[in-house]
Order: C-alpha cells, then sequence, then structure tokens
C-alpha cells in the first residue's frame, strides 16, 4: 500500500545537471582541476560539499583548508544561481506537471525530497511550489543520500510510515536511501541501470499505471 509519493528533483522533474555541470566546470577551471561529464555524473544526488570533495580527487595543487572549500563551494553556487534564475515554467514538461496533479487527485500526499538547498528556488522559478504537501531538502537534513534522512523527514512531514512511501529518484545513491529508509523505490532515468528499484520507469506518468 502506497499513501505518500517522494520525489528527487534534479533529474526526475527538472533538468539542472546541465546547469551543475557548466557550474561546477567553471570552478574547476578556475582551480585547474580536470573536470568532465562522467565525474559530473557522480554528483547526481550528491550534496553539495561532498560534491566538492569528489571534484578535489583530481587536484594536485596545495591543500585547500576549510573555509577556502567553503568559498569554492559558495562560488559555484552563485553561478549555479545565476544559470537557474533563467529557468521558467516551460522548464517541467506537461508529463511531469499532470502526472503530479493527476497524483493528487487520486488522493497521495506528495513531497519533495531533494538533496539541494536550491530546491524552493527552482520549484518557485517553474511554478511547481503549490504541486507538493511537503518540501524536504538540502536545508533540513545533516546527512545526504545515500542516507534515508531526506526522505524519513518528508515522510515525517507528511505523517506518513515509511513503509507506505514511495520514493522516485534518477540516482542510485537515492534508490539506496530508499531501501535504506524502508520505503518503496521507482528509478527513472540513470537509476535504471543499477536494477535495484522496485519499479522502473520510462517517463513519470508510469506512475499513474501502478499509483491507482
Ligand atoms: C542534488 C543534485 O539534487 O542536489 C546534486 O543531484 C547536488 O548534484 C545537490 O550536488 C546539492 O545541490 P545544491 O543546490 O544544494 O548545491
Ligand atoms: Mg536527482
Amino acid at each position: 500500500m502506497i499513501e505518500s509519493i517522494i520525489f528527487d528533483l534534479d533529474g526526475v522533474l527538472v533538468f539542472t545537471d546541465k546547469f551543475h555541470y557548466q557550474a561546477w566546470k567553471q570552478m574547476a577551471d578556475s582551480i585547474g582541476v580536470y573536470f568532465d561529464e562522467e565525474i559530473n555524473n557522480r554528483l547526481r544526488g550528491v550534496s553539495r560539499m561532498d560534491s566538492l570533495e569528489i571534484i578535489l580527487e583530481r587536484y594536485e595543487g596545495e591543500p585547500l583548508s576549510d573555509e577556502r572549500k567553503l568559498e569554492l563551494a559558495a562560488e559555484k553556487n552563485e553561478i549555479y544561481r545565476g544559470l537557474l534564475s533563467t529557468m521558467t515554467p516551460d522548464d517541467v514538461s506537461t508529463n511531469v506537471r499532470e502526472t503530479l496533479k493527476a497524483l493528487h487527485e487520486r488522493g497521495y500526499k506528495l513531497s519533495l525530497g531533494s538533496s539541494s538547498k536550491n530546491a524552493r528556488y527552482i520549484l518557485e522559478r517553474v511554478d511547481l511550489l503549490d504541486a507538493f504537501d511537503a518540501i524536504s531538502d538540502g536545508n533540513n537534513i545533516s546527512r545526504s543520500k545515500p542516507d534515508p534522512e531526506v526522505f524519513l523527514k518528508a515522510a515525517g512531514f507528511l505523517g506518513s510510515d515509511p513503509r507506505y512511501c514511495l520514493v522516485v529518484e534518477d540516482a542510485e545513491a537515492g534508490i539506496d536511501a530508499a531501501i535504506s529508509g524502508g520505503m518503496h523505490s521507482a528509478a527513472i532515468g540513470d537509476a535504471v541501470n543499477c536494477k535495484k528499484a522496485e519499479k522502473e520507469l520510462q517517463k513519470l506518468s508510469d506512475l499513474l499505471d501502478f499509483c491507482l
């Protein structure tokens, strides 16, 4: 039985990967670190500071202080926010918008479950804030996926037992988080390849086939 559905944001509802890539690339170039799309793929679902650590695996300069790392992450975020500011409601597909609406009409409680501290800003830009009953994001967690904290918080906000929650994710770390949180899971996009989720979606509206 499923009563609540928790959606990841980046890669499930909107496609901000390209903006993360551009912003990290600019930051990496500024300190002379090699960065490519393959490394960018490893950042899916990972928090901002953990993402920076992954990028710095290739760093060969003088050791960076924690303060400098925070500065680099802030620089990346400023570039990223600039790119996000170009987003509009047209950046959400009709498939996504109508699926969320239909699930609500069928009586499911909906929450966001995103590692991003920019989640609310993105939802505002694309006019999806009202589609959710709760928002759990990078601002209310201390451990990022694959830790289940962000999803357990979402379940708590909705007043749902984790056993009755379904998580929709495009990152393997997110599917791992759902499983360790004792929740049902549905993979979309990249996460389909890890073969760990209970359900695999080609498109978001495939949810409507089993969330009746
Ligand atoms: C996740 C993205 O949604 O948010 C990650 O998949 C990103 O790539 C993480 O690092 C944190 O995002 P932000 O917006 O808080 O820097
Ligand atoms: Mg994602």
